[in-house]
């Protein structure tokens, strides 16, 4: 098993690759802190996983809010003693070119996709310092991160800041013994893409975007996102590993 023993919170996890990750870390080994503010969609997934016989335990919170961020770090130590892996997951689309992006708008996109991933590294960070014992952070970017997405301004700023904060974080934290690396996923057949007017809606496929012709699955991210986290990726940190089908081939 890939990640015996090891503490793992994964957010975002009610749904979509978070979920896929949320099993897959479980059955690897890991103890999951579960957080996600889909309350009900959460705990479904949690006791699926325990009815399988790992462990995870979900914790309801909103990202967007320091002081819950704050408590999920706490949780974790609570609950588990410790905390090994940070897998920040959780983020939502966001349409718009610059021009239609108000400042509310600016906030709500800003404050998951980034802001509530600056923190929770922060938060984490500091717990893993206090533990001697190092530890793994994964940030999820996207090819928005790399390149323009269409009509994504405020989408696109924000994956793009946390693929800096990522590399940030690993200049400053490897002596510490905490590696960082962000994953960036491609279109993935979640319940983002699934939205009208998403980039990543079937019709933009039907362009060249991704050559291997498909959208991935969230279980392909998420076993990019398990050899992020685990001991396989040890000599790896602050690099971008593309889930992407080729999408930034061209
Ligand atoms: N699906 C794609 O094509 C794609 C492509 C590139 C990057 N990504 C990124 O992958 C990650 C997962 O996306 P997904 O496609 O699985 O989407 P999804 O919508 O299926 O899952 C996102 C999860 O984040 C949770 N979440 C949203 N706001 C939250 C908040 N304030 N506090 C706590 N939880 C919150 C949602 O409840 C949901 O369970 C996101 O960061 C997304 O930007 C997705």
């Amino acid at each position: 098993m890939k990640l015996e023993n090891k503490i793992a919170i994964i957010t975002g996890m009610a749904s979509g690759i978070g979920r896929a990750a949320a099993f897959l870390f479980a059955e690897e080994g890991a103890r999951v802190l579960a957080v996600d503010i889909q309350k009900e969609a959460g705990e479904e997934v949690v006791t699926a996983i325990r009815e399988k016989g790992f462990t995870a335990e979900f914790f309801h919170r909103n990202l967007t809010d320091l002081r819950q961020i704050r408590e999920m770090v706490d949780k974790s130590i609570q609950m588990f003693g410790r905390l090994d892996i940070l897998y920040n997951n959780a983020g939502v689309d966001f349409p718009g070119t610059v021009l239609e992006v108000t400042e509310e708008d600016w906030e709500k996109a800003i404050n998951i996709n980034l802001k509530s991933v600056f923190f929770s590294c922060k938060y984490a960070v500091e717990q893993m310092i206090r533990q001697k014992t190092g530890g793994v952070i994964v940030n999820t970017g996207s090819v928005a991160s790399v390149v323009a997405t269409p009509q994504r301004a405020v989408y696109d700023t924000a994956k793009g800041g946390v693929l800096q904060l990522t590399k940030s974080i690993a200049l400053d934290f490897a002596e510490a013994g905490i590696r960082a690396n962000c994953l960036i996923p491609g279109i993935i057949a979640t319940a983002m893409t699934n939205v009208e007017g998403s980039v990543s809606a079937p019709p933009a496929l039907e362009g060249t975007y991704q050559p291997l012709g498909r959208m991935g699955t969230p279980e392909e991210v998420a076993k990019a996102a398990l050899f992020l986290a685990s001991d396989d990726s040890s000599f790896i940190t602050g690099t971008a590993l593309v889930v992407d089908g080729g999408y930034l081939l061209h």
